[in-house]
């Protein structure tokens, strides 16, 4: 290797070398020598760094053959070297040595990068998962239509362990990844929401509680989460237990959050309420301070039961508090593709509630259970994950649908236009 100056190393026939600042081949041994018509003595050739060269004696030609002036293939003739030469056996030798030191590297070189062997790794289930992820991270800066208004939607089921606290945390994170300015408010003195979000919510932190007093501007608690640009978390404690008693003595006492929401000057495009698995104060605080209700359903056996509870409330609260909330998406959870249950449920909650159902269904996956404990969505713990994906569907698909305006709007408009037509 070290005798020559430039060398092929896409085939054994002929080593390139350059002489006189051409460049020209000899044949290697064993599949041809160099010839010695026409050309300089070996042991006269100096390379450009001063030291002894192989001799070069012949234009570039494919090994073994040559070409003559039609362009036909002839063979090549014998080289006729002097073996007893001992400057011409030790050319012979070095070639040799190169010729068996190439064919090593070329077995032990890794194996190429063909096309084909990129569209076969395309196709593996590490690379559908990797896609997966560019998606959810949208490194392109891709953004989902914006609503024309702050939409503020509260996440409600009084039934425990349904999905509020994950679909808030995840939809959230969905939606100021790609382009959304968008706050959490905890409403549960679990501070659940808080955690899945990484931000502090010990004992002590100014959190929700002060601002449903009135000691504090929700500006002042809400704190910015590190998974996105524009994503704020009011945090919960647990003193907010003590709220729902708290506050029945004070004024306004189901408006209280309303009030402060409507004080919020940032510009965010949603507000999603985080609510406890209860139907009391801070539950119809929320409902009096939403323009939306999303209702997170589990796929289980129970699903529907005590539905029909948080429904009447709904509508107590749009008669006597707040004319303009709607139940605008059902977003069904824990969706477990084995079972013929989840399935039945699925259709039960499709046929009740018809189009405010959303296309996508969580599946119920470690990986979205895992996140929590991180402080994390599982946008960004798993991005490449089934439950990340679904979760930024599902966060697509409430853009798409509130890019028209808030349900109460859509209502209107449709109005509008009956009238307009009769
Ligand atoms: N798609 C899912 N797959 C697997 N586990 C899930 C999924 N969604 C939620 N969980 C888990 O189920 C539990 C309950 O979820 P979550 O806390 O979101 O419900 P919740 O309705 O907010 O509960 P609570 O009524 O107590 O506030 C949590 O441990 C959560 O990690
Ligand atoms: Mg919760």
């Amino acid at each position: 290797m070290t005798q020559t100056t430039a060398r092929r190393r896409s085939d054994l026939g002929w080593p390139v070398r350059t002489v006189d600042g051409k460049t020209v081949a000899g044949r290697l041994s064993g599949l041809g020598w160099p010839q010695p018509g026409g050309g300089a003595p070996a042991r006269n050739m100096t390379r450009q760094d001063g030291s002894r060269a192989a001799p070069a004696t012949e234009p570039a030609v494919s090994a073994g053959r040559s070409g003559d002036a039609e362009g036909q293939i002839t063979p090549m003739k014998d080289d006729g070297l002097d073996a007893a030469d001992p400057s011409a056996v030790r050319i012979r030798k070095v070639m040799d040595d190169m010729v068996s030191r190439e064919t090593v590297d070329q077995l032990s070189s890794p194996v190429p990068e063909f096309d084909v062997s990129r569209e076969t790794f395309m196709d593996t289930p590490i690379a559908a998962e990797a896609a997966r992820a560019v998606r959810v991270l949208n490194p392109s800066g891709n953004a989902f239509p914006r609503p024309p208004h702050r939409r503020v939607i509260t996440v409600a089921n009084q039934k425990g362990g349904v999905g509020k606290t994950t679909s808030t945390v995840n939809l959230a994170v969905a939606l100021a990844m790609h382009g959304s300015r968008v706050l959490v408010i905890d409403l549960d003195p679990q501070g659940n929401a808080s955690t899945g979000l990484g931000v502090d919510h010990r004992s002590g932190v100014p959190s929700v509680y002060e601002v449903l007093l009135g000691e504090h501007a929700l500006a002042d608690i809400a704190v910015a989460v590190e998974a996105a640009p524009a994503l704020w978390c009011a945090p919960a404690t647990i003193d907010l237990a003590g709220a729902e008693i708290e506050l029945v003595s004070v004024v306004a006492r189901e408006s209280r959050l309303r009030r402060a929401i409507a004080a919020y000057a940032e510009q965010v495009d949603y507000v999603f309420i985080d609510c406890p698995p209860s139907l009391g104060l801070l539950t119809v605080n929320a409902l009096v301070a939403a323009d939306e209700v999303l209702i997170p359903i589990q796929c289980e056996y129970y699903a529907l039961e005590g539905l029909g509870q948080l429904l009447r409330n709904i509508e107590l609260v749009q008669a006597h508090l707040n004319n303009g909330v709607r139940i605008s998406t059902i977003l069904l959870t824990m969706y477990d593709g084995r079972t013929r249950l989840a399935d039945q449920v699925a259709q039960e909650v499709r046929g009740h509630f018809g189009d405010l159902v959303l296309e996508s269904v969580v599946p119920r996956s470690v990986r979205v259970s895992e996140a929590p404990g991180y402080g994390q969505s599982v946008l960004t713990y798993d991005p490449g994950s089934r439950g990340a994906i679904t979760y930024l569907e599902a966060a697509r698909e409430m853009a798409q649908r509130g890019a028209a305006g808030t349900p109460a709007e859509q209502h209107l408009a449709m109005q509008r236009n009956t009238e307009g037509g009769a």
